[in-house]
């Protein structure tokens, strides 16, 4: 019988030498005149044991991991195609405590099947959701998808089927449902696993939203960045587009839904979403003022749903086992799981999909093992670059959209950074301020002219001019932004710099600044 062999090709695992192992072990495969196939899978998300090698047993898939090309020969010499032990054995990967503690809704294929195989997307659940929502009055759809609680996952945790409600219920020849694929947070990789590792579950989710809102068009905006996912999702788009998922019939259905992939522009901003359907309309982008909301007019001046890639991939699971079983996930408004993203200085960086509710120092500290370099954690920053950075002393709140505001911080797209005690904090301020700076689209003043005054006052500070004097011009500065500006840019950059200065004061405090100046 064949043995299958598991190498994933996702971005990740690529960037640490998978690319190079899957070569070696076709080799060896070859040489050893064995009947064995690989497969190029997604990632489980364990980035510390990339890359991971699973084979197929008749007991269940083994693992292996991390495994550079100088292994390859030893693991086959240890049986590897029967699941023989070696020094890098992981065993069943879902035993690893990592993966045994996760809940894996959204990214229950990820990793497991062939990212570009239907018939293996059907056999594990594939298209029950989609073949249950053409069943299904569009007015039925949007009830279900409100109901589940689930709420965007792009980072303002917007009701997704209030927004899907508005653009069903708004007249126009022509809808759209684009796929805001932009993913440039720091420390967030889902989209990009999920787009590369399992990507018929986004184009399942985007054409439910279609027969929900009467949409026949899609658009996925995906960051240049990602040129493996755009790959995988063009790729995916073909294969669907033949087997009559997507087209001008959805399943035999008189509705059609085409998908679009499109290249980002390369800037932060065109992730906000009004600045990408202009990037996508070929024009600069620039953040648009709301009203009207994308919901009335949007790409093209047409209704338009503009959702997040989790959000989107989040829907299948909702259709296929109803809006009550996702919504037993979770805790308060935050319903369903939400796939953590653990990077920075860690241990055990990853993906982590859970309900909500976790802490964050059970985050932190038990599923992320602490930090890599081994010194004390002294800061994480929770939701990208306008996330608030938490002290130890907040590790007691829970991961859950409210618990996150009432601390002045939030969950955003849930990518969470974590910082030892070597890290300086007004550096980090001043880098906040920097990265709005760079990445403003310069249309309103408080966040193109502010940020910019922020990084010369944190460096008057850094200098020791007059230190008391810039922090409270700081402080007046960010209430200006987080007031003043028109979108989440400017209006969110005070977080990391303001949590900076409140949480970790001696840092900013003249002494430390003076020492720091020598
Ligand atoms: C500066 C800025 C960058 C953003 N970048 C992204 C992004 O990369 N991906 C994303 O999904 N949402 C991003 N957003 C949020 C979007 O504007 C929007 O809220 C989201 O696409 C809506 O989808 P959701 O409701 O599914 O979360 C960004 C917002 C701002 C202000
Ligand atoms: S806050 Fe910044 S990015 Fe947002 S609209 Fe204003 S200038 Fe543009």
């Amino acid at each position: 019988m064949s043995v299958t062999i598991y190498v994933p090709g996702d971005s990740g695992a690529l960037a640490l030498g998978a690319d190079k192992v899957a070569k070696a072990i076709e080799k060896e495969i070859s040489a050893r005149g064995l009947d064995a196939r690989i497969v190029r899978n997604g990632s489980r998300g364990m980035y510390w044991l990339e890359p991971m090698v699973e084979v197929a047993t008749a007991a269940g898939r083994v693992a292996y991991g991390p495994v550079s090309v100088k292994d390859v020969a030893s693991l086959f010499d240890a049986g590897l195609a029967a699941g023989g032990q070696h020094k890098l054995s992981l065993g069943d990967p879902e035993k690893l405590p990592f993966l045994a503690k996760q809940t894996r809704l959204t990214f229950a294929r990820c990793g497991i099947t062939d990212p570009l195989s239907l018939a293996d997307y059907e056999a594990h659940g594939g298209l029950v959701g989609l073949r249950n929502a053409v069943a299904m009055a569009p007015a039925d759809v949007v009830k279900q998808v409100t109901e589940s609680g689930l709420r965007g996952r792009g980072g303002a945790g917007f009701p997704t089927g209030i927004k899907w409600k508005t653009v069903l219920d708004t007249p126009g020849e022509q809808k759209y449902i684009v796929c805001n694929a932009d993913e440039g947070d720091s420390a967030t990789f889902a989209d990009r696993m999920i787009m590369e590792g399992d990507p018929f579950v986004l184009i399942e989710g985007m054409a439910i939203a279609g027969l929900a809102t009467g949409a026949t068009k899609g658009y996925v905006y995906i960051r240049s960045e990602y040129p493996h996912a755009i790959a995988a999702m063009t790729k995916a788009v073909e294969v669907a587009g033949k087997a009559g998922v997507l087209g001008k019939s959805v399943l035999g259905t008189s509705q059609g839904f085409d998908i679009e992939i499109r290249s980002g522009a390369g800037a932060y901003v065109c992730g906000e979403e009004t600045s990408l359907l202009n990037s996508l309309e070929g024009k600069r982008g620039v953040v648009r003022a709301k009203p009207p909301l994308p919901a009335i007019e949007g790409l093209f001046g047409k209704p338009t749903v503009i959702n997040n890639v989790i959000s989107l991939a989040s829907v299948p699971i909702v259709m296929d086992k109803g809006a009550q079983y996702y919504k037993d996930f979770g805790m308060g408004r935050s319903r369903g799981t939400i796939p953590i993203q653990i990077a920075g200085n860690v241990k055990h960086g990853g993906l982590f999909e859970v309900a909500f509710g976790l802490t964050l120092g059970e985050i932190v500290d038990e599923i992320g093992g602490g930090t890599r370099s081994g010194r004390p954690v002294k800061a994480v920053q929770v939701g990208g670059p306008l996330g608030a950075y938490f002290p130890r002393a907040l590790f007691d709140t829970p991961f859950d959209y409210e618990a996150f505001a009432a601390k002045d911080g939030l969950i955003g797209h849930a990518g969470i950074t974590v910082f030892d005690d070597s890290a300086d904090m007004l550096k980090m301020a001043r880098f906040a301020m920097e990265f709005c700076a760079i990445e403003s689209c310069g249309k309103c003043t408080p966040c193109r002219i502010g940020s910019t005054r922020g990084v010369e006052t944190l460096d008057k500070l850094k200098a020791n001019i007059e230190p008391e004097k810039q922090l409270a011009l700081v402080s007046d500065l960010c209430n200006t932004m987080k007031f003043g500006s028109l979108c989440a840019l400017g209006g969110f950059t005070p977080y990391p710099v303001m949590s900076a200065i409140n949480h970790f004061p001696e840092d900013f405090r003249p002494a430390a600044v003076a020492q720091a100046a020598e």
